[in-house]
Protein backbone atom coordinates (compact mmCIF):
# COMPACT_ATOMS: atom_id res chain seq x y z
CA UNK A 1 0.00 0.00 0.00
CA UNK A 2 2.86 2.65 1.09
CA UNK A 3 5.74 2.12 -1.35
CA UNK A 4 3.27 3.08 -4.46
CA UNK A 5 2.18 6.58 -2.72
CA UNK A 6 5.75 7.26 -1.98
CA UNK A 7 7.16 6.49 -5.16
CA UNK A 8 4.05 9.07 -7.04
CA UNK A 9 4.31 11.68 -4.32
CA UNK A 10 8.47 11.96 -4.91
CA UNK A 11 8.24 12.04 -8.81
CA UNK A 12 5.88 14.85 -8.31
CA UNK A 13 6.11 16.88 -5.19
CA UNK A 14 9.56 16.83 -4.22
CA UNK A 15 11.05 16.77 -0.87
CA UNK A 16 8.43 18.84 0.95
CA UNK A 17 5.87 16.65 0.56
CA UNK A 18 8.25 13.39 0.40
CA UNK A 19 9.10 14.65 4.32
CA UNK A 20 4.94 14.04 5.25
CA UNK A 21 4.56 11.53 3.22
CA UNK A 22 5.73 8.94 5.63
CA UNK A 23 2.51 10.18 8.00
CA UNK A 24 0.34 10.75 5.50
CA UNK A 25 -3.12 8.92 7.29
CA UNK A 26 -1.32 10.13 10.88
CA UNK A 27 -4.41 10.70 12.76
CA UNK A 28 -4.53 13.89 14.42
CA UNK A 29 -6.77 15.24 17.17
CA UNK A 30 -7.32 18.71 18.45
CA UNK A 31 -10.71 19.89 20.95
CA UNK A 32 -12.20 23.56 22.03
CA UNK A 33 -10.57 24.64 25.16
CA UNK A 34 -13.71 24.20 27.07
CA UNK A 35 -14.73 20.62 25.78
CA UNK A 36 -17.21 21.56 23.40
CA UNK A 37 -15.87 20.19 19.84
CA UNK A 38 -13.44 17.78 19.06
CA UNK A 39 -11.81 17.33 15.31
CA UNK A 40 -9.39 14.90 13.75
CA UNK A 41 -7.08 15.56 10.45
CA UNK A 42 -5.12 13.88 8.19
CA UNK A 43 -1.94 15.77 6.59
CA UNK A 44 -3.33 13.99 3.29
CA UNK A 45 -4.94 16.44 1.70
CA UNK A 46 -4.98 18.30 5.25
CA UNK A 47 -8.31 16.72 5.57
CA UNK A 48 -10.84 17.05 8.07
CA UNK A 49 -12.19 13.34 9.22
CA UNK A 50 -14.30 13.92 12.18
CA UNK A 51 -16.06 16.45 14.03
CA UNK A 52 -17.37 16.01 17.10
CA UNK A 53 -20.38 18.18 18.43
CA UNK A 54 -22.93 17.52 21.12
CA UNK A 55 -26.41 16.81 20.76
CA UNK A 56 -29.62 18.16 22.56
CA UNK A 57 -28.84 15.41 25.30
CA UNK A 58 -24.99 16.09 25.68
CA UNK A 59 -23.80 13.22 23.72
CA UNK A 60 -21.44 13.85 21.49
CA UNK A 61 -21.95 13.07 17.52
CA UNK A 62 -19.05 13.18 14.34
CA UNK A 63 -21.45 15.26 11.95
CA UNK A 64 -18.26 15.21 9.35
CA UNK A 65 -18.67 13.26 6.61
CA UNK A 66 -15.87 11.04 5.54
CA UNK A 67 -14.15 7.52 5.32
CA UNK A 68 -13.54 5.32 8.03
CA UNK A 69 -11.38 3.69 6.02
CA UNK A 70 -8.38 6.27 5.54
CA UNK A 71 -6.67 4.42 2.92
CA UNK A 72 -10.08 5.32 0.84
CA UNK A 73 -9.20 8.81 0.73
CA UNK A 74 -6.26 8.37 -1.75
CA UNK A 75 -8.43 5.89 -3.87
CA UNK A 76 -11.32 6.12 -6.57
CA UNK A 77 -12.46 2.93 -4.87
CA UNK A 78 -15.63 4.37 -3.38
CA UNK A 79 -15.48 7.51 -5.45
CA UNK A 80 -14.04 10.80 -5.20
CA UNK A 81 -16.50 12.63 -3.21
CA UNK A 82 -13.48 15.29 -1.79
CA UNK A 83 -14.54 14.83 2.02
CA UNK A 84 -12.84 17.19 4.01
CA UNK A 85 -9.74 18.12 2.09
CA UNK A 86 -9.00 21.82 0.95
CA UNK A 87 -8.96 21.23 -2.42
CA UNK A 88 -7.00 23.58 -4.95
CA UNK A 89 -5.15 24.84 -6.88
CA UNK A 90 -8.39 25.94 -8.24
CA UNK A 91 -11.74 24.66 -6.11
CA UNK A 92 -14.60 24.55 -8.20
CA UNK A 93 -14.54 24.38 -12.54
CA UNK A 94 -12.54 25.78 -15.24
CA UNK A 95 -14.16 25.23 -18.60
CA UNK A 96 -12.65 23.21 -21.32
CA UNK A 97 -9.79 23.05 -18.90
CA UNK A 98 -8.13 26.31 -20.50
CA UNK A 99 -7.78 29.91 -18.72
CA UNK A 100 -5.18 32.53 -20.00
CA UNK A 101 -3.16 35.03 -18.08
CA UNK A 102 -4.61 37.76 -17.60
CA UNK A 103 -7.82 36.08 -17.32
CA UNK A 104 -9.78 36.84 -20.62
CA UNK A 105 -13.52 35.63 -21.61
CA UNK A 106 -13.43 31.83 -23.34
CA UNK A 107 -9.53 31.94 -22.77
CA UNK A 108 -9.89 33.79 -26.08
CA UNK A 109 -6.55 35.93 -24.87
CA UNK A 110 -3.13 35.06 -25.65
CA UNK A 111 -0.75 33.39 -23.14
CA UNK A 112 -2.76 30.02 -22.91
CA UNK A 113 -2.34 27.53 -20.26
CA UNK A 114 -4.42 24.23 -20.13
CA UNK A 115 -4.93 21.99 -17.56
CA UNK A 116 -5.89 18.34 -16.89
CA UNK A 117 -9.66 17.77 -17.70
CA UNK A 118 -10.83 15.08 -14.21
CA UNK A 119 -14.77 16.26 -14.87
CA UNK A 120 -17.30 15.05 -17.02
CA UNK A 121 -15.07 12.57 -19.82
CA UNK A 122 -12.65 15.46 -19.96
CA UNK A 123 -14.49 18.61 -20.86
CA UNK A 124 -14.00 20.36 -17.29
CA UNK A 125 -11.09 21.06 -14.87
CA UNK A 126 -12.51 20.33 -11.11
CA UNK A 127 -10.52 20.99 -7.83
CA UNK A 128 -7.49 21.28 -9.78
CA UNK A 129 -7.39 18.43 -11.73
CA UNK A 130 -6.65 14.66 -10.99
CA UNK A 131 -4.02 15.28 -8.38
CA UNK A 132 -5.21 18.48 -6.44
CA UNK A 133 -4.41 19.80 -3.37
CA UNK A 134 -6.69 16.89 -1.65
CA UNK A 135 -4.71 14.50 -2.86
CA UNK A 136 -1.21 15.67 -1.68
CA UNK A 137 0.81 15.02 1.68
CA UNK A 138 0.83 18.27 3.34
CA UNK A 139 3.36 19.09 5.92
CA UNK A 140 2.61 19.40 9.79
CA UNK A 141 3.80 22.74 10.81
CA UNK A 142 2.51 23.17 14.43
CA UNK A 143 0.15 21.30 15.96
CA UNK A 144 -1.49 22.02 19.56
CA UNK A 145 -3.86 21.38 21.75
CA UNK A 146 -6.54 23.13 19.84
CA UNK A 147 -4.86 23.99 16.47
CA UNK A 148 -2.92 22.60 13.89
CA UNK A 149 -1.42 24.15 10.73
CA UNK A 150 -0.28 22.63 7.41
CA UNK A 151 1.80 23.70 4.66
CA UNK A 152 1.99 23.04 0.85
CA UNK A 153 4.44 23.33 -1.32
CA UNK A 154 2.86 22.91 -5.19
CA UNK A 155 6.12 23.23 -7.66
CA UNK A 156 6.16 25.39 -10.90
CA UNK A 157 3.92 23.53 -13.76
CA UNK A 158 1.81 21.30 -11.54
CA UNK A 159 -1.19 20.02 -12.88
CA UNK A 160 -0.43 22.45 -15.60
CA UNK A 161 -0.65 25.65 -13.80
CA UNK A 162 1.79 28.38 -13.58
CA UNK A 163 4.31 29.70 -11.02
CA UNK A 164 4.90 27.72 -7.29
CA UNK A 165 2.13 28.08 -4.54
CA UNK A 166 3.47 28.15 -0.76
CA UNK A 167 0.05 27.33 0.78
CA UNK A 168 -0.85 27.30 4.56
CA UNK A 169 -4.36 26.15 6.32
CA UNK A 170 -4.91 26.40 10.14
CA UNK A 171 -7.53 24.51 11.94
CA UNK A 172 -8.10 26.33 15.19
CA UNK A 173 -11.17 25.10 17.92
CA UNK A 174 -12.56 27.70 20.25
CA UNK A 175 -14.99 27.74 22.73
CA UNK A 176 -18.38 27.00 22.27
CA UNK A 177 -17.92 24.45 19.01
CA UNK A 178 -16.70 27.30 17.07
CA UNK A 179 -14.24 26.20 14.04
CA UNK A 180 -11.83 28.98 12.35
CA UNK A 181 -10.03 28.17 9.20
CA UNK A 182 -7.63 30.47 7.79
CA UNK A 183 -5.93 29.67 4.05
CA UNK A 184 -3.05 31.35 3.17
CA UNK A 185 -1.31 31.10 -0.14
CA UNK A 186 1.61 32.79 -2.31
CA UNK A 187 2.58 31.73 -5.82
CA UNK A 188 5.83 32.77 -7.68
CA UNK A 189 3.78 33.65 -10.66
CA UNK A 190 0.54 34.75 -11.70
CA UNK A 191 -2.14 32.01 -11.30
CA UNK A 192 -5.60 31.27 -10.69
CA UNK A 193 -6.18 30.35 -7.36
CA UNK A 194 -9.23 29.05 -5.04
CA UNK A 195 -8.72 27.13 -2.04
CA UNK A 196 -11.35 26.09 0.03
CA UNK A 197 -12.60 23.34 2.71
CA UNK A 198 -14.51 20.81 1.26
CA UNK A 199 -17.13 19.45 3.72
CA UNK A 200 -19.92 17.59 4.09
CA UNK A 201 -22.05 17.76 7.48
CA UNK A 202 -25.20 15.78 8.71
CA UNK A 203 -26.40 17.51 11.67
CA UNK A 204 -27.71 14.08 12.82
CA UNK A 205 -24.88 12.02 12.01
CA UNK A 206 -27.67 9.83 9.98
CA UNK A 207 -29.17 8.66 13.52
CA UNK A 208 -32.63 9.75 13.36
CA UNK A 209 -33.13 10.06 9.56
CA UNK A 210 -31.41 9.22 6.02
CA UNK A 211 -33.17 12.01 4.95
CA UNK A 212 -33.19 16.02 4.96
CA UNK A 213 -36.41 16.61 6.24
CA UNK A 214 -35.25 17.83 9.68
CA UNK A 215 -32.13 19.59 8.50
CA UNK A 216 -33.75 23.50 8.03
CA UNK A 217 -31.72 26.65 6.65
CA UNK A 218 -31.61 30.39 6.98
CA UNK A 219 -30.26 32.72 4.96
CA UNK A 220 -30.11 36.48 3.77
CA UNK A 221 -29.75 35.86 -0.19
CA UNK A 222 -31.57 37.08 -3.10
CA UNK A 223 -29.42 36.17 -5.62
CA UNK A 224 -27.55 32.59 -6.72
CA UNK A 225 -24.51 32.56 -9.37
CA UNK A 226 -26.07 30.68 -12.78
CA UNK A 227 -24.82 27.98 -14.13
CA UNK A 228 -24.64 26.14 -17.58
CA UNK A 229 -25.38 22.19 -17.08
CA UNK A 230 -22.18 21.43 -16.12
CA UNK A 231 -22.19 23.56 -12.93
CA UNK A 232 -19.92 26.10 -15.01
CA UNK A 233 -20.82 29.83 -14.10
CA UNK A 234 -22.19 31.75 -17.37
CA UNK A 235 -21.89 35.05 -15.73
CA UNK A 236 -25.09 35.84 -14.82
CA UNK A 237 -27.31 35.76 -11.49
CA UNK A 238 -30.69 34.69 -10.87
CA UNK A 239 -33.08 36.06 -9.02
CA UNK A 240 -33.68 33.69 -6.10
CA UNK A 241 -36.68 35.52 -4.50
CA UNK A 242 -39.82 33.32 -4.03
CA UNK A 243 -37.58 30.27 -6.08
CA UNK A 244 -37.22 27.03 -4.22
CA UNK A 245 -33.77 28.58 -3.83
CA UNK A 246 -35.19 31.08 -1.44
CA UNK A 247 -34.03 30.81 2.49
CA UNK A 248 -34.50 33.79 3.33
CA UNK A 249 -37.53 32.65 5.83
CA UNK A 250 -36.25 29.81 7.28
CA UNK A 251 -37.45 26.00 5.68
CA UNK A 252 -37.37 22.12 5.73
CA UNK A 253 -34.25 21.42 3.11
CA UNK A 254 -35.24 17.95 2.80
CA UNK A 255 -38.44 19.37 2.40
CA UNK A 256 -37.74 21.74 -0.63
CA UNK A 257 -35.52 19.25 -3.27
CA UNK A 258 -38.13 17.75 -4.63
CA UNK A 259 -39.50 21.39 -5.55
CA UNK A 260 -36.47 21.82 -7.61
CA UNK A 261 -37.06 19.51 -10.41
CA UNK A 262 -38.42 21.35 -13.06
CA UNK A 263 -35.18 24.16 -12.47
CA UNK A 264 -32.20 22.23 -12.76
CA UNK A 265 -31.08 24.14 -10.27
CA UNK A 266 -27.78 21.67 -9.93
CA UNK A 267 -26.94 20.83 -13.24
CA UNK A 268 -28.77 19.02 -16.15
CA UNK A 269 -31.24 16.44 -15.33
CA UNK A 270 -30.53 17.37 -11.69
CA UNK A 271 -33.02 17.57 -8.36
CA UNK A 272 -31.86 18.85 -5.29
CA UNK A 273 -28.86 22.16 -4.08
CA UNK A 274 -25.66 22.37 -5.42
CA UNK A 275 -25.53 26.29 -5.53
CA UNK A 276 -23.55 29.18 -4.63
CA UNK A 277 -25.56 31.72 -3.39
CA UNK A 278 -24.94 36.00 -2.76
CA UNK A 279 -25.37 36.85 0.64
CA UNK A 280 -27.51 40.23 0.51
CA UNK A 281 -25.02 41.33 3.51
CA UNK A 282 -23.09 39.74 5.32
CA UNK A 283 -21.18 42.39 8.01
CA UNK A 284 -19.61 39.40 9.92
CA UNK A 285 -21.37 40.67 13.38
CA UNK A 286 -23.85 38.01 13.20
CA UNK A 287 -24.43 34.67 11.75
CA UNK A 288 -25.15 34.90 7.96
CA UNK A 289 -25.55 31.74 7.71
CA UNK A 290 -27.67 29.03 9.75
CA UNK A 291 -27.98 25.34 9.73
CA UNK A 292 -29.72 23.02 12.22
CA UNK A 293 -31.52 19.88 13.22
CA UNK A 294 -34.78 19.88 14.78
CA UNK A 295 -34.27 16.13 15.48
CA UNK A 296 -30.48 15.77 16.90
CA UNK A 297 -30.55 19.99 17.96
CA UNK A 298 -27.87 20.37 16.94
CA UNK A 299 -27.12 23.88 15.36
C1 LIG B 1 -9.52 -0.14 3.31
O1 LIG B 1 -9.67 0.10 1.94
C2 LIG B 1 -8.67 -0.51 1.15
C3 LIG B 1 -8.84 0.00 -0.29
O2 LIG B 1 -10.13 -0.27 -0.78
C4 LIG B 1 -8.80 -2.02 1.26
O3 LIG B 1 -7.79 -2.64 0.51
C5 LIG B 1 -8.67 -2.41 2.73
O4 LIG B 1 -8.91 -3.77 2.88
C6 LIG B 1 -9.63 -1.63 3.58
N1 LIG B 1 -9.35 -1.89 4.99
C7 LIG B 1 -10.27 -2.25 5.84
C8 LIG B 1 -9.82 -2.44 7.25
O5 LIG B 1 -11.44 -2.42 5.52
C1 LIG C 1 -10.35 23.83 -25.42
O1 LIG C 1 -9.09 23.27 -25.07
C2 LIG C 1 -8.29 22.93 -26.16
C3 LIG C 1 -7.04 22.29 -25.59
O2 LIG C 1 -7.42 21.10 -24.99
C4 LIG C 1 -7.96 24.16 -26.99
O3 LIG C 1 -7.22 23.78 -28.13
C5 LIG C 1 -9.25 24.83 -27.40
O4 LIG C 1 -8.93 26.06 -28.05
C6 LIG C 1 -10.12 25.12 -26.21
N1 LIG C 1 -11.41 25.66 -26.62
C7 LIG C 1 -11.93 26.74 -26.06
C8 LIG C 1 -13.27 27.16 -26.57
O5 LIG C 1 -11.37 27.36 -25.17
C1 LIG D 1 -17.87 33.36 -25.15
O1 LIG D 1 -18.75 32.26 -25.43
C2 LIG D 1 -20.12 32.63 -25.35
C3 LIG D 1 -20.95 31.35 -25.48
O2 LIG D 1 -20.51 30.59 -26.56
C4 LIG D 1 -20.41 33.67 -26.42
O3 LIG D 1 -21.76 34.06 -26.32
C5 LIG D 1 -19.52 34.88 -26.19
O4 LIG D 1 -19.70 35.82 -27.23
C6 LIG D 1 -18.05 34.47 -26.14
N1 LIG D 1 -17.23 35.62 -25.81
C7 LIG D 1 -16.10 35.92 -26.45
C8 LIG D 1 -15.36 37.13 -25.98
O5 LIG D 1 -15.67 35.25 -27.38
C1 LIG E 1 -39.73 13.53 -2.91
O1 LIG E 1 -40.02 12.65 -3.97
C2 LIG E 1 -39.67 11.29 -3.72
C3 LIG E 1 -39.84 10.50 -4.99
O2 LIG E 1 -41.04 10.80 -5.61
C4 LIG E 1 -40.52 10.78 -2.55
O3 LIG E 1 -40.15 9.46 -2.25
C5 LIG E 1 -40.25 11.66 -1.33
O4 LIG E 1 -41.09 11.28 -0.27
C6 LIG E 1 -40.48 13.13 -1.66
N1 LIG E 1 -40.01 13.91 -0.52
C7 LIG E 1 -40.80 14.77 0.11
C8 LIG E 1 -40.18 15.48 1.28
O5 LIG E 1 -41.93 15.02 -0.22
Amino acid sequence: MWKPALVVFFASFGRAALLGASDAFKVLNIQSPDGSARATFIPFGATATNFWVKDKNGRFRDILLGFDNHTLYQSDAQGHPYFGPVVGRYANRIRNGTFTIPISENASGKNKFHVPENEHDGIDTLHGGFNGYDRRVWTLLSHTRNAISFLLVDPDGTEGFPGTVTATVTYRLEAKATWKISMRAVSTKKTPIMLSGHHYWNLEAYDETQDLVGHHAQFDASRVIATDGILIPDGKLLDARNTPLDFRKAKSIGGSINSTAPFEYCGTGCVGFDNCWIYDKNDGKKPAFSLWSVNSGIR
